[in-house]
């Protein structure tokens, strides 16, 4: 099989992998972006969640061969020097417990601020309800998103 070209955080490359291997495996053990994570591996906690073509996707339920060619950002391709909105408000409200989580939880709020640039608190929690967080630091995110948004939390 020939190499499988992909596009990610703006760059191109070539990997040598079975069709059938999760974008997840590709990402961090063939071109060590060690961002996005491994949680449940089917689909349900939210934590290998990266950006196809500006859209949340599970990373761990998709083959790589699928999104060839399609414009993929993880985390490490966010921004070049952590200064998203989205970083710099995890950062200042101290979100992150454990961390293990956060990688996924930027990316899909980084989609939902793209869609929705003033989120109301039943937008995120809509966004969001996909991400889990074993460490429950949801009322963080929730207040970093509105942070980001440069906007105080708003009501339901
Ligand atoms: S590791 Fe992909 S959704 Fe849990
Ligand atoms: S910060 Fe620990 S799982 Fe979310």
């Amino acid at each position: 099989m020939p190499p499988l070209k992909l596009t990610v955080n703006a760059r191109a490359v070539a990997v040598d992998v079975p069709a059938d291997m999760p974008l997840l495996w590709v990402l961090r053990d063939v071109l060590d972006l060690k961002g996005s994570k491994f949680g449940c591996g089917i689909g349900e906690c939210g934590a290998c969640t990266v950006h196809v073509k500006g859209q949340p996707m599970r990373s761990c339920s998709v083959p790589a061969s699928a999104v060839a060619g399609m414009e993929i950002t993880t985390i490490e391709g966010l921004s070049l020097d952590g200064s998203h909105p989205l970083q710099k408000a995890w950062t200042k409200l101290d979100v992150p417990q454990c961390g293990y989580c956060q990688a996924g939880q930027i990316m899909t709020a980084a989609a939902l601020l793209a869609a929705k640039p003033k989120p109301t608190d039943g937008d995120v929690d809509a966004a969001m309800a996909g991400n889990l967080c074993r460490c429950c630091t949801y009322l963080r995110i929730r207040e970093a998103v509105h942070e980001a948004a440069g906007q105080t939390p708003a009501k339901k």
